[in-house]
């Protein structure tokens, strides 16, 4: 898929509203055919803004958006051949659902037995077909959405583009709707643009994710790449908890690159590339709460596992399938999700515990 050309590529795109800073930053980015990209970031990151500029209701200040080559700024949002789901409804309130999913193809001057056919098609896609006649106020918020979505897949539009499509549904919707909208996205092979502010959501449905961060891309990659291997402090903190110790860049060793805790001890991890950080240069290890054990207790475990850390425990919360705990470490609240099964009676504040860190944890900028 990386050598097929982008459907749409931001070229330098830059967006301001009020001539002081720059809302989206000389933004590039490549969308591919076929793929489930997801926006991320947090509020008033410009993901908003960029779905707005690539659906034609704002226009860049800088910049070209190339689809299939060809600069679309220009053309208005009619013309661009996508589909647009908003986390408000906007549907028609005084059109019944079929006529507010024909809409659409009437614009498009789709004739009227091809119509009624394509309305079908899309209520059928979304399970709703026994509700053509009702009209938006009567069906649930779920429902609505889902007549959204509808409405913007009716005429088959090439980008589907969502803003948080999922964000006035109650937990228990939401995680179906997510299921049903990748569903539609593998059954229609269509290319989806999402945004949402929701990880967990982003993690789950996407292909990519574009981590956003005062309008510019920190981070772009597979969620297994951005959640285990986070460029920088920001991603990392951002997508999943994480923990941080702060230490100092101490040099490659054995294929690892070493980071220095102030108490002396070493972590390693994976190499980076050849000069990204310099001897003495303060950084940090980031590592996941599920990826920290308890340490056996006795001599410190085989030369193949991580350092060994102890401090004393601050809270430890018990959910059942998971024992979170918080332990004071070099001054630092390092928080570790630990297996019941791994501790007989659970550690008590102000008692002394010993962690296992994992064998290689991630370097990140400070
Ligand atoms: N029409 C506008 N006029 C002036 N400022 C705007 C306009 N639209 C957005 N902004 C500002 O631009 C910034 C980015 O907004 P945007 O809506 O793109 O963020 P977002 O990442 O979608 O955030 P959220 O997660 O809250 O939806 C914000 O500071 C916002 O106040
Ligand atoms: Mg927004």
């Amino acid at each position: 898929m990386t050598d097929t050309p982008p459907i749409v590529a931001f070229d330098k795109v830059s967006k301001t509203y009020d001539e002081k800073s720059w809302i989206v930053d000389n933004l590039s980015l490549d969308i591919r055919a076929g793929e489930f990209l997801t926006l991320l970031g947090p509020s008033g990151s410009g993901k908003t803004t960029t779905l707005m500029m690539l659906a034609g209701f704002e226009t860049p200040d800088h910049g070209r958006i190339l689809m299939d080559g060809r600069d679309i700024v220009p053309l208005a949002p009619h013309k661009r051949d996508m589909g647009v789901v908003f986390q408000s409804y906007a549907l028609f309130p005084h059109m019944s659902v079929d006529e507010n999913i024909e809409f659409p193809l009437v614009a498009r001057g789709v004739a009227a037995g091809e119509r009624r056919r394509r309305v079908a098609e899309a209520l059928d896609l979304v399970q709703l077909g026994a509700l053509g006649g009702r009209r938006p106020g009567q069906l649930s918020g779920g429902q609505q959405q889902r007549i959204a979505l509808a409405r913007a897949l009716v005429y088959r539009p090439r980008l589907v583009l969502m803003d948080e499509p999922l964000g006035a549904l109650d937990k228990a919707l939401r995680l179906h709707m997510q299921t049903e909208i990748k569903q539609l996205h593998q059954q229609l092979g269509l290319t989806f643009v999402y945004v949402t502010h929701d990880q967990d959501e982003a993690l789950t449905m996407s292909d990519r994710i574009a981590i956003f961060h005062q309008g510019k891309i920190a981070q772009l990659g597979g969620p297994e790449e951005l959640y285990n291997r986070p460029r920088d402090v920001f991603v990392a903190g951002f997508l999943g908890q994480t923990n941080l110790l702060t230490g100092r860049y101490d040099g490659v060793d054995d294929q690892c690159s070493v980071i220095r805790l102030a108490d002396g001890t070493a972590l390693r991890a994976q190499r980076p590339e050849e000069g990204a950080f310099t001897l003495g240069q303060t950084v940090n290890a980031a590592i996941r709460p599920e990826r920290i054990r308890l340490a056996p207790a006795g001599a410190a475990g085989p030369a193949a596992d991580g350092a060994v850390l102890a401090g004393p425990v601050t809270s430890c919360v018990f959910h059942g399938d998971h024992l979170t705990l918080h332990v004071d470490i070099l001054g630092r609240d390092v928080v570790a999700k630990i297996n019941p099964g791994e501790t007989g009676a659970l550690p008590v504040p102000g008692e002394i515990v010993r962690l296992l860190l994992p064998s290689r944890v991630t370097l990140a900028l400070a």
